[in-house]
């Protein structure tokens, strides 16, 4: 099995054509940045529906002009085959990452979760299908685990989705199994946990909690923390995701459709995440102890507890974390601080 750094050189020796779905959200702009580091030819497709273009300037800012001179946009939208179509042509790879993500937006407004994280991943397989990519990788989501009790999540234990969000994740799977059967298309999903770092928006009901809270602990705006805050989660450094798109879409070991979990294998309660937000900020502000904090009701559609078995994507495609919660939260939230100085 190759490691993440002997595939970084061959990739940098021969060059490939990727497509990233997503392209200007969290995650995809930080698979963006790492791609055009290694002197990589990328499209990128996006209709900005939660992606913005000071993420795609920001990674303009972080590479040199020859690198960012391999990337191409397409503004278009992935429920539209032709736009899918027109981004993919010459790819090699997809990063399929684009998607409505957050449980509560799906709650709100299933339907459009429903179109988009379904519709739009049924045009993807097809165009992957028809493009005869090399490597098709998707977004899956730890949210398949739904009500299954265990821990940690291991894949083939999943349990009944809590969410419209967890259903469409988990239709994603079942699509990418389907095509592999039928048309022989190789797919890996990887069910991020929580995943957080520099680029996570902020802004917005749907924030994800990390940039949420340390957003608001940044404006001295009282913390509120859903439920008692033993809730916990595996979070995972955007890293260690942006590596396992890399190793699964290279890994060329197996013809099938897999599914892989991404994280840490660790576990946080939200009041230990509290702590480790707390302590990391207080270094650059002393005032910070003192903000208040509010628990209140849970939050409907969340699971309890979650943590990452990742031994089977260890196993696979020589997956190893590279950050564990505390080293991504200390590069995260001096970005956070730059972004709200
Ligand atoms: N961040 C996490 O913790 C996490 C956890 C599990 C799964 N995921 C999945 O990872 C993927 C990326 O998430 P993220 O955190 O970067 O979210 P994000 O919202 O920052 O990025 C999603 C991107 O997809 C784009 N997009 C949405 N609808 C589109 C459409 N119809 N056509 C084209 N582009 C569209 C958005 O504009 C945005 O740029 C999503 O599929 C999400 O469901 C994320």
């Amino acid at each position: 099995m190759k490691n993440f750094d002997i595939i970084k050189q061959e990739l940098l020796e021969s060059p490939k054509q990727w497509l990233i779905t997503g392209v200007a959200g969290f995650i995809g702009s930080n698979l963006l940045e790492t791609l055009l580091k290694l002197n990589q030819t990328v499209a990128g497709l996006d209709n900005f529906a939660t992606g913005h273009q000071h993420n795609l300037d920001e990674v303009e800012g972080l590479v040199t002009k020859e690198q960012w001179a391999n990337f191409t946009l397409h503004n278009g939208d992935i429920r539209n085959i032709e736009d899918c179509k027109n981004a993919a042509l010459g790819a090699d790879y997809i990063l399929h990452q684009a998607a409505l993500g957050s449980v509560p937006r799906s709650i709100n407004d299933p339907a459009t979760t429903n179109d988009v994280n379904i519709s739009g991943h049924l045009n993807m397989l097809i165009t992957a299908r028809d493009e005869k990519v090399s490597g098709f990788v998707y977004a899956a989501s730890s949210s398949t685990y739904g009500d299954h009790p265990a821990l940690p999540k291991q894949e083939d234990n999943i349990g009944n989705p809590l969410s419209p969000y967890a259903v469409t994740k988990y239709v994603n799977e079942l699509y990418a199994n389907v095509f592999n059967r039928t048309y022989g298309l190789k797919s890996t999903g990887l069910r991020y946990f929580n995943v957080f770092g520099p680029r996570q928006d902020p802004d917005g009901a749907y924030a994800a909690v990390i940039p949420k809270w340390t957003a608001s602990i940044l404006k001295k705006e009282t913390l509120f923390i859903n439920g008692d805050g033993e809730t916990s989660r595996d979070f995972c450094f955007v890293d260690n995701a942006v590596q396992a798109n890399i190793l699964a879409a290279t890994n060329n070991e197996s013809d099938d459709s897999q599914v892989f979990n991404v994280a840490c294998n660790a576990r946080t309660s939200l009041n230990e995440l509290k702590d480790i937000i707390f302590s990391s900020l207080t270094k650059f502000d002393s005032t910070i102890p003192a903000i208040d904090t509010e628990y209140r009701e849970f939050r409907a559609g969340d699971v309890r507890h979650s943590q990452a078995d990742i031994s089977k994507a260890e196993a696979l495609i020589g997956y190893k974390p590279s950050h564990t919660i505390q080293e991504g939260i200390a590069v995260a939230m001096p970005w956070y601080l730059a972004k709200f100085a």
